[in-house]
């Protein structure tokens, strides 16, 4: 097990490939490191490839106090660790949730990044009602555990692609997703309290790339064509036939972008 003490708990990654660049994935809400087999397979050949746990999924601690849980404490979690490994510059690639704190490690700990890519993500705060439906979320959790969010939760993230033609997917995705409840909870905490991003776009100075997949019902193209804009020079790909999980369900399409864009790096 390799899992390295940060801000006092004990966070699990993995550490694989080797190469002149290191690459470090965050996952989403709630999937955990493995979200990245498909691309540490197709990249560990040329590249350092450092897959995280974030607190409270897979192997990684699950603290009691979900108030704690922000997006500033997984991008201090995911500083600490490189600090740890000794690594000074990551291209960071980050799907949705892992997008969203790609802000705040940024504000952060921009001297780590030397490029970015923003998948199936956004720059916007949940606006009012998205909070409330995580606060729900986290009321049905408490109650009856996960159980009644893994019903609804599959459909919500996946293409209508995927839902009718790739069973095999489908049943990835929900294997993903098996996590602490307190993974779940700290995460719905730590997105319902994130501010606003968007004012910090124009800012990113390093190369970017935005991919978002076409039937993405949670960050929607349209918020990806926004980063894009703001972004200056940032490259922008669009994966049909996917949805808010692109790497899991256009894997090809999704690795030829990636690729692509570490290779111009
Ligand atoms: C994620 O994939 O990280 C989440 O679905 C994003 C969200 O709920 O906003």
């Amino acid at each position: 097990m390799a899992t390295a003490n940060v801000n006092g708990i004990n966070l699990y990654y993995e550490d694989t490939g080797s190469g002149d660049k290191t690459i470090l994935f965050v996952h989403g809400f709630p999937l955990g490191r493995k979200l990245w087999d498909g691309q540490v397979e197709a990249l560990e050949d040329g590249y350092r490839i450092i897959t995280p746990d974030l607190r409270g999924y897979g192997g990684s601690d699950a603290p009691d106090d979900i108030e704690s849980y922000t997006l500033e404490l997984y991008a201090d979690d995911l500083a600490a660790l490189l600090a740890e490994l000794g690594v000074d510059k990551v291209v960071y690639v980050g799907l949705s949730m892992g997008g969203y704190l790609a802000f705040p490690f940024l504000r952060k700990h921009g001297d780590k990044v030397e490029a970015l890519v923003l998948a199936d993500a956004r720059a916007e705060a949940d606006p009012p009602e998205g909070v409330e439906k995580r606060s729900a979320q986290q009321a049905q959790i408490r109650a009856d555990g996960i159980g009644g969010l893994m019903e609804v939760l599959p459909k919500a993230l996946l293409s209508q692609t995927t839902w009718d033609q790739k069973p095999d997917v489908i049943e990835r995705a929900k294997a993903l997703m098996q996590h602490p409840d307190n993974g779940w909870l700290g995460s719905l905490q730590a997105m319902k309290t994130r501010p606003d991003s968007t004012d910090q776009l124009t800012s990113i100075d390093v190369p970017t790339l935005v991919i978002v997949g076409e039937e993405d019902g949670i960050t929607p193209p349209d918020a990806a064509r926004k980063m894009h804009e703001l972004i200056g020079g940032s490259q922008l790909v669009v994966i049909p036939e996917a949805g808010h999980l692109s790497n899991l369900e256009a894997p090809e399409a999704f690795n030829g972008a990636l690729a692509g864009f570490l290779n111009d790096l």
